[in-house]
């Protein structure tokens, strides 16, 4: 079962975030510490370092790596995102279902404090919930809208088109679009794919990635993996 987000290990320069309370920072801020725009809501997240999250943006038990950015009026719920992820305006990943096999799909029998109908939420529904995480692996472009359904996992360096509706999983490197999306083409051949992997460079010290900068910027993938691999 998936750990509670408040019981991780935190990796170096990630922190924890039972919820967000934006406060102006008193001293000059570490840099590389998360940024969380005023007007977000951030609840029980793990946000890694040099991360950004955007205007009335939300995030509810969610893990993002070191460097991802969510952009505004976006929003996530049980979430495990890797690094270096971009994700667009008005983006949601795993918005959650309602039970379609029940008498009532109104949320009065989840919610049912709220309501007044009885002493307790239905917990079970929650861990269902939980338990239908969505994965986005490293350095993975969410487009303009786009929808990344329940327990949908996303490969790495996979590309979401916008206004997609994701409801299969996307193998790493694969352009997709549409609804239901079907996969656009594949970014790179085989080797070229298993070069990145090979390489890597999303684990990279926040150092390397800064002298290897002038490579990112100037060489297609092919030669990148060809001077790196
Ligand atoms: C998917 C995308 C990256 C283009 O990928 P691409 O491989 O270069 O695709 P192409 O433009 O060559 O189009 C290839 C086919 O995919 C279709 N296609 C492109 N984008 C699509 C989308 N979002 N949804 C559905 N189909 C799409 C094209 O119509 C074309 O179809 P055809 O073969 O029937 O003519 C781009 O269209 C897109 O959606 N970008 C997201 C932009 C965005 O949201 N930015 C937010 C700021 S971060």
């Amino acid at each position: 079962m998936r750990l509670r987000l408040a019981d991780r290990p935190l990796e170096d320069g990630y922190l924890y975030f039972d919820r967000y309370v934006h406060q102006e920072p008193a001293e000059a801020r570490d840099s590389a510490a998360p940024v969380v725009h005023k007007d977000a809501q951030v609840h029980d997240s793990i946000l890694g370092p040099w991360t950004r999250v955007g205007a009335r943006t939300s995030f509810s038990e969610v893990s993002m790596g070191a460097y991802s950015y969510i952009v505004n009026d976006a929003s996530a719920n049980y979430a495990e995102i890797g690094k270096f992820c971009s994700i667009a305006r008005d983006a949601r990943l795993n918005p959650g279902n309602h039970p379609t096999w029940k008498a009532a799909l109104h949320h009065f029998t989840y919610r049912t404090r709220s309501y007044e109908l009885g002493p307790e939420d239905d917990h079970d529904f929650f861990e269902w919930r939980r338990s239908h995480t969505v994965t986005l692996g490293h350095d993975v472009w969410i487009g303009h809208g786009a929808t990344v359904l329940p327990g949908v996992s996303i490969g790495t360096g996979s590309v979401v088109g916008a206004g997609a509706v994701v409801s299969k999983d996307v193998p790493p490197f694969t352009i997709v679009g549409g609804v239901p999306s079907k996969p656009i083409r594949e970014r790179f051949p085989k080797a070229v794919q298993d070069g990145l992997l090979a390489v890597s460079w999303w684990d990279w010290s926040h150092e390397r990635l800064a002298d290897a900068i002038d490579d990112f910027r100037d060489l297609d993938a092919d030669a990148f993996v060809e001077k790196y691999a």
